[in-house]
């Protein structure tokens, strides 16, 4: 069984979809699926979507580069939703520091004030990080005593150095189709570095299908591909992956 540990399925690109998506998940044993919300709406509809379907989940949090207007009233919202027991994770929160974004100390706040929840709520943190690194290690670091419930840096894009800067904070590192890309190759080199007991699977779709399949609608049945490019990368069988994987995302997020 594999898990996709970050996918946005309320997205409307599955609209009228997903009943089939679901049906082909099962045929490639991608059986649990982690619905990751990005804002206060998606947060309700990954809740509802987790409610409807037993192997869906939902993790819940206001994205960077939504959380310009985030607020006290946000939080308790979010405390609210997590207490569905479908509700597994606070995310993706953390810091993305392309144009257009929010004011970098904003983004620090929201990014801050949800790592409490998360810490409150005894949940982990599913982490968006995008041109921001240093300033999400420093944050992170600074406030290592709030990680106490682990959590995951989603779509992992960094180097081996940063790599190794997460794995020291207890973090786990999620790896998505990227991994699969011709022109992934800094991916490529750090995914064999990254222990497996640390390792997690993601698609993030609808975005970021893997190769040969890039630029199509992405959809958790994409799971087994991503698996096997890290297997071979790291010289392993795709049943050590899943194996690995599967039980990470389960003992991280309870599941
Ligand atoms: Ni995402």
């Amino acid at each position: 069984m594999f898990i996709d540990t970050h996918a946005h399925l309320y997205n409307e690109k599955f609209e009228g979809k997903l009943k089939e998506v679901l049906t082909f998940c099962k045929q490639q044993k991608v059986d649990k699926i982690i619905c990751s919300a990005a804002d206060i709406a998606s947060a309700y509809q990954a809740v509802m979507l987790a409610d409807k379907f037993d192997n869906i989940y939902a993790t819940i949090g206001v994205h960077p580069q939504d959380c310009v207007n985030f607020s006290e009233k946000d939080l308790k919202t979010l405390e609210a939703l997590a207490k569905n027991e479908k509700v597994v994770g606070i995310g993706e929160i953390g810091l993305e520091y392309l144009d257009g974004c929010p004011d970098k100390e904003i983004q620090k706040t929201a990014f801050l004030n949800q790592i409490k929840l998360a810490y409150k709520l005894q949940l982990p943190i599913v982490i968006h990080c995008r041109e921001a690194v240093g300033d999400c290690l420093k944050l992170l670091k600074e406030n290592q005593k709030f990680l106490n419930f682990g959590g995951t840096f989603h779509c992992f894009s960094e180097s081996i150095e940063s790599a190794n800067e997460v794995l020291k904070l207890g973090l786990h590192i999620s790896i998505g189709g990227v991994v699969t890309f011709k022109n992934g190759k800094r991916l490529q080199e750090v995914a064999p570095a990254i222990p497996l007991d640390r390792l997690l699977l993601e698609t993030d779709c609808p975005y970021l299908a893997p190769e040969p399949y890039r630029g199509t609608l992405n959809h958790p049945g994409n799971i087994p591909i991503i698996a096997q490019k890290i297997a071979t990368l790291k010289g392993l069988s795709l049943q050590e992956i899943e194996t690995a994987t599967t039980q990470n995302a389960r003992r991280l997020f309870k599941i």
